[in-house]
């Protein structure tokens, strides 16, 4: 069965982790949106290794790990990972296939970026403006740079010609045509799962605009993102902590007091991948969650970084919010009602220890009446925990 992992918060669910204990079920793992603004760090034989663009998946031997059209391509970026992948003899000469149709970042991108950043607070990746180029029609994708008079039609600076000329003749047996290479896997029942980066709250439709990313996290990015029929995924894991974190500007309705925001950054190492920036904590969002698990059609939740909690005396759930004196369960579109909200909460006793355990008999039974709650709440069933930083800190149900 071909599946989604998708977060339903505002990414570093912790998606990296799940997807290398995943791995074993399937045969594919395809990214579908975002760019080098995702990034997961793999350790592998003892080294971190972080991966921006590859799929993480790389580090499986035969798994095939395919970068769809949706995705925006930072040139330099990615020849440093395969770089770094040669480097640690990881065979995958015959396992990366990277979309003809994918979007290339520009340098132009990047002095563009510069302005949004300070707004947004962006990732400084070139992210916004190589999609907003693609919308505008004046892209450049991976199966241009086989043409050099093509390119000429376009103002680029020399310098990333050539690195452009390098890219094609070292890494050039890469770029192939996706679509037809996934609908050849999906004839022969090959199980693919499809990586989502970053969260449904940083959807450029359904996530708190304008403080999101620019692509669709949610589904309808793989069907844009890479050319898979929507009949073809059945299982969508949606991904969320048992708290909150955002990174960069933007309304964050349960965001914790610093003293706790510390306490709750300090445990769960929450300091972003890609820029190192100090991530905002806050409270489990469960009207985030039921609004996201609604419009990412989750089928099964994976709630992650329960150990983060440890030893909390007390854990607050929100459930409702209050904007302007009014009650509601249903999470608003406007960032200036977001930005008015005040969460309703409910709180549930803390536990003691929940690191490293392996079976749901063994948590303990405050852990559990979380979990229930989580469940009840949004109508879907918790299917994975995890409980730690290591690849078998994992309970599937
Ligand atoms: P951009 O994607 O670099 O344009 O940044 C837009 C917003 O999305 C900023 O608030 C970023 O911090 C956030 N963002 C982008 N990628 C990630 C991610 O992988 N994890 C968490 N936040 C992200």
């Amino acid at each position: 069965m071909n599946a989604a992992l998708i977060g339903l918060q505002w990414g570093d669910e912790g998606k990296g982790k799940l997807i290398d204990s995943l791995m074993d079920s399937f045969d594919v793992v395809c990214r579908y949106q975002g760019g080098a603004n995702a990034g997961h760090t793999v350790i592998h034989d003892q080294n971190k290794i972080p991966l921006h663009l590859i799929p993480s998946g790389i580090f499986h031997p035969d798994k095939l790990c395919i970068i769809g059209n949706g995705v925006v391509i930072d040139i330099n970026q990615l020849m440093k990972e395969i770089k770094k992948l040669k480097e640690m003899n990881i065979d995958f000469k015959d396992r990366l296939f990277i979309s003809k149709r994918t979007h290339l970042i520009l340098p132009s991108h990047f002095t563009q970026e510069k302005e949004m950043k300070e707004e947004i607070g962006t990732t400084g990746r070139g992210i916004g403006p190589a999609y907003a180029d693609k919308m505008r029609r004046k892209g450049i994708r991976m199966g241009d740079i086989f043409s050099l008079d093509y390119l000429k039609s376009f103002d680029l600076p020399s310098s990333f010609i050539q690195t452009l000329k390098i890219f094609r003749e070292n890494y050039g047996h890469f770029i192939t045509d996706t679509v037809i290479l996934l609908h050849n896997l999906l004839k022969e029942k090959k199980r693919i799962l499809f990586e989502g980066a970053q969260g449904a709250l940083l959807d450029i439709d359904f996530g708190t605009y304008p403080y999101v990313t620019s692509s669709n996290p949610t589904p309808g990015g793989i069907l844009t993102g890479t050319g898979t029929p929507l009949n073809s995924i059945s299982r969508i894991i949606g991904v969320m902590k048992a708290y909150t974190t955002r990174v960069g500007k933007g309304p964050f309705p349960t965001e914790m007091d610093e003293k706790t925001q510390k306490a709750v950054r300090d445990l769960g190492k929450e300091y972003g991948t890609t820029t190192g920036r100090p991530r905002r904590c806050g409270w489990l969002d469960l009207v985030g969650i039921k609004y996201t698990t609604r419009i990412t059609g989750t089928t099964e939740i994976a709630l992650t970084k329960i150990d983060t909690l440890d030893g909390f005396p007390e854990i607050k759930i929100a459930n409702k919010y209050n904007i302007d004196g009014e009650e509601t369960d249903q999470f608003p579109s406007e960032v200036w009602k977001l930005e008015k909200v005040n969460p309703i909460y409910k709180s549930v006793p803390g536990w003691d220890s929940t690191k490293g355990i392996k079976s749901y008999k063994d948590l303990p039974r405050e852990t559990k009446i979380f979990i229930r709650y989580i469940e009840d709440f949004v109508g879907i069933k918790v299917r994975i925990i995890s409980t730690g930083r290591k690849r078998g800190d994992l309970i599937c149900v």
